[in-house]
C-alpha cells in the first residue's frame, strides 16, 4: 500500500483523500478567507470529492456549528434534512443544516458504512466539521467503496455478482420512542414521520416496507430490495449497502445477523465472505485525525465512514446534501 504525503492510502487511485489546506500559513487562518476560497473554488471541490471520494480541508478558521453552516453553504448545494430521512441515528440540530454527528457513547464503535444505505432515501454527500477534537480516539474511518469492489471482484467475484444481482434487503427494529443510548434507536415515529400507527403504515407503504407491530410498542420493518452493488456510469461500482455495519456491529454472543439482512430473494448471506469483505474495507481505511477546525466533504457514492471509539469530549458535527 503506498502513502501520499499526507500519509493518505493511494491504492493506485486518486490519492484518498484529497487534502486541501486553507492557510498554509495557518498563524493566518481566517474563516474569511475560507469562505471567499471555498465559494470561489466550489464546484472544483466538489468534482474532487467525486475523483478522490473525500476532500479534507485543513485550517478553514472555522469553530463553531455556525461557522461550519456558512462553511456548506459556500458550496450552493441543497439540504437533505434530517427529518425527512429514514436514518435510525438519533441526532441534536444545532442549525437548520448542521447537527450532531452521532450521539451514541464514546465507546460504541460505527463501522463504515454508506449514509443511510439500509434506507430508499440517502444523502449524495456528507459534510464533517471538527469543533472539538476527542481527548483519544474518535477518528473518522473513510473507505473507497469502488477500491473495495475492485478488490471484491478479484478474490470473490461470485458473492459481489450475487450482491448486483439479488440486491439485499434489511430488517430493524425500532423503538416507540428515541433511545439516545442506541448507535440506531431513532423511534418509529420519528422515522417514519407519523403519530399513529395508521399513519406509519400509510408511510411504509409508499416506501415499499413491510412490518410486524411488537407488544412492547416496537416495530419491526423490512425494507424493500435495495442495492447490493451499484453501477455508477462512470466505470466505477461501489459496495453502495450496509452489510459491513451490520455484520461487524453484531457480538458474539449467539447474535446473528441473518435476521437484519438478506438477499434480495430473502436468501442467507454467506457469513465468511462478508466478513472477508470487513476484512478489506479495514485495509482500505484511511482514519481521519481530527484537528479543531477541520472540515471534510465525503461523496456518499464513493466513499463509506465509520467512528472510532474515544475518550472525553468529542464533537464533530455533520451536514448532509441532498
Ligand atoms: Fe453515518
Amino acid at each position: 500500500m503506498d502513502s501520499g504525503s499526507n500519509g493518505q492510502s493511494c491504492h493506485d487511485q486518486p490519492v484518498f483523500p484529497y487534502v486541501c489546506d486553507l492557510a498554509p500559513d495557518s498563524s493566518h487562518a481566517s474563516l474569511a478567507d475560507s469562505l471567499r476560497q471555498l465559494t470561489g473554488e466550489r464546484q472544483t471541490y466538489t468534482e474532487q470529492a467525486r475523483r478522490h471520494g473525500a476532500v479534507l480541508f485543513r485550517n478553514t478558521g472555522g469553530r463553531t456549528a455556525k461557522d461550519f453552516d456558512a462553511m456548506v453553504r459556500c458550496f450552493g448545494l441543497p439540504n437533505f434534512p434530517y427529518e425527512k430521512s429514514l436514518s435510525n441515528a438519533v441526532r441534536v440540530e444545532k442549525t437548520e443544516r448542521v447537527f450532531t454527528a452521532n450521539e451514541a457513547p464514546s465507546d460504541v464503535r460505527i463501522y463504515l458504512h454508506h449514509e443511510m444505505a439500509q434506507t430508499p432515501v440517502f444523502p449524495s454527500k456528507l459534510f464533517f466539521f471538527c469543533e472539538q477534537p476527542a481527548e483519544s480516539g474518535g477518528a473518522t474511518p473513510i473507505c473507497r467503496s469502488d477500491c473495495l469492489v475492485a478488490r471484491l471482484e478479484h478474490e470473490l467475484p461470485s458473492f459481489v455478482e450475487a450482491c448486483a444481482g439479488k440486491g439485499l434487503r434489511y430488517t430493524h427494529t425500532m423503538p416507540a420512542d428515541d433511545d439516545p443510548g442506541s448507535g440506531m434507536g431513532r423511534s418509529w415515529r420519528s422515522t417514519f414521520r407519523a403519530d399513529s400507527r395508521a399513519g406509519c403504515e400509510v408511510r411504509m407503504a409508499e416506501l415499499g416496507y413491510s412490518a410486524v407491530w411488537n407488544s412492547d410498542g416496537s416495530l419491526t420493518a423490512t425494507t424493500p430490495v435495495l442495492s447490493g452493488v451499484k453501477n455508477l456510469g462512470d466505470g466505477r461500482r461501489v459496495f453502495f449497502n450496509q452489510l459491513i455495519a451490520a455484520y461487524s456491529g453484531f457480538g458474539p454472543a449467539g447474535e446473528s445477523p441473518d435476521d437484519s439482512i438478506t438477499f434480495g430473494d430473502g436468501g442467507k448471506l454467506p457469513a465468511d465472505m462478508v466478513w472477508k469483505a470487513c476484512q478489506i474495507a479495514e485495509e482500505l481505511t484511511f482514519d481521519i485525525q481530527w484537528q479543531t477546525g477541520e472540515m471534510a466533504i465525503v461523496d456518499n457514492h464513493i466513499t463509506m465512514h465509520g467512528r472510532r471509539t474515544f475518550s472525553g469530549v468529542r464533537k464533530i458535527l455533520a451536514s448532509l446534501i441532498a
